[in-house]
């Protein structure tokens, strides 16, 4: 069978390999890969930068966001069928048994030992046929085949607006006014989210107001600004401060500079992994000035356990009532596993690029 692997550390090392067909171990279900989408992770694994093979393997097959058909189930597991499509999440439970891995909350491990499918210590999903646990799986009815692969980057999103408003329960939060800080696949996904909780949003990104991106945001009837012309702060200087602000970019910059555009008692969302090694000058007195005074908070979040994506599909679902075929025009490129090479030097034209084991 087919497979994108790499060598942890080794730059541009990704190959298309032919491999033996994996063996399901016990209570594990065999699935047929359909739809891996590809994002700036797999992009720095295949520069070197991070990514870890599984133990005592030099190579990572990479593939985090999945959609898959299951082949076989095991006797004795409920839920699942041959035929069903599924979705699996990306982190697994730390061998410590942190008190957050035993109890699902996986994304929340403390211990740092927590393993990640195609990021981290375990193989992706970019092959025709992997194997997984039931409980890593999320069943994503067949409407939803051509962007159920949307699920993974979406969970992420659920996740931070979710952890948002659970820190926001420390006070009586009526937000009206978000801001989005990147028009990537999850600046874009963040949008229609805050969107379909009825917040008046404005999304931010180094694209022309023409863009298919800045498109994609005005459908969702937000607002999109060029970050070139104005950026968050001189928006909410004029205009009015956010009280939900979604960093989605990765640059430190950014992330610092949103901080000034909050509105008392308003709480600014770290989405962004920053790769590199920036240094930078910032008004420190008075972004911790402005901190305390308005009660705001900063924080960051990563990774998605079950329960975001199962989130994901009832928004699926909402979006797709409210804005047909626009989770489809976010997949702007569809690749054979052949194309690999192209798939992860990032155009940037485009918003979701995904290789398609059938194409
Ligand atoms: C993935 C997350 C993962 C994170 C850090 C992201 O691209 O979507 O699931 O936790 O990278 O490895
Ligand atoms: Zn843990």
């Amino acid at each position: 069978m087919r497979a994108v692997a790499v060598i942890p550390g080794t730059p541009r090392s990704a190959r298309l390999l032919d491999l033996p067909l994996p063996r399901a171990r016990r209570g594990e279900v065999l699935l047929r890969v359909l739809r891996v989408g590809v994002d700036g992770t797999d992009s720095e694994i295949d520069a070197g930068h991070i990514g870890q093979a599984p133990p005592g393997e030099g190579m990572l097959i990479l593939g985090h966001e999945s959609f898959a058909q299951v082949e076989r189930v095991p006797d004795g597991v409920r839920g699942f069928r041959p035929g069903d499509t599924v979705v699996a999440t990306v982190r697994r439970p730390c061998p410590q048994r942190c008190v957050n891995c035993v109890g699902g909350e996986n994304d929340m491990c403390r211990t740092g030992g927590f393993r990640e499918r195609g990021i981290k210590g375990l193989h992706g999903f970019l092959q025709e046929f992997t194997t997984e646990l039931p409980q890593y799986l999320v069943k994503v009815p067949r409407v939803f085949r051509e962007v159920g692969v949307l699920l993974e980057p979406l969970s992420i999103v659920e996740k931070g607006i979710r952890q948002a408003e659970a820190v926001q329960r420390r006070l009586l939060w009526r937000p009206r006014r978000a801001a989005v800080l990147g028009a990537g696949a999850i600046g874009l996904l963040g949008t229609l989210l805050l969107r379909l909780r009825g917040l008046a949003t404005t999304t931010f990104a180094l694209d022309a107001a023409e863009s298919p991106r800045a498109a994609a945001v005005r459908r969702t009837g937000a607002r999109y600004v060029d970050a070139r012309e104005r950026d968050v702060r001189a928006v909410a200087a004029g205009d009015g401060p956010f009280d939900l602000i979604l960093e989605a970019t990765g640059a430190s910059p950014v992330a610092f500079a949103a901080i000034e555009a909050l509105a008392p008692n308003g709480v600014l969302c770290l989405m962004g992994v920053s790769a590199g090694d920036r240094r930078l000058e910032i008004p420190a007195d008075r972004l911790n000035l402005h901190l305390v005074l308005n009660n705001q908070v900063v924080f960051g979040t990563v990774n998605a356990n079950l329960r975001y994506f199962v989130q994901g599909i009832r928004d699926f679902a909402a979006a797709e009532r409210r804005w047909p075929g626009l989770l489809r025009s976010l997949i702007t490129k569809v690749l054979p596993p052949e194309a690999f090479r192209e798939a992860l030097n990032r155009d940037p034209a485009d918003i979701k690029t995904v290789v398609d084991f059938a194409a």
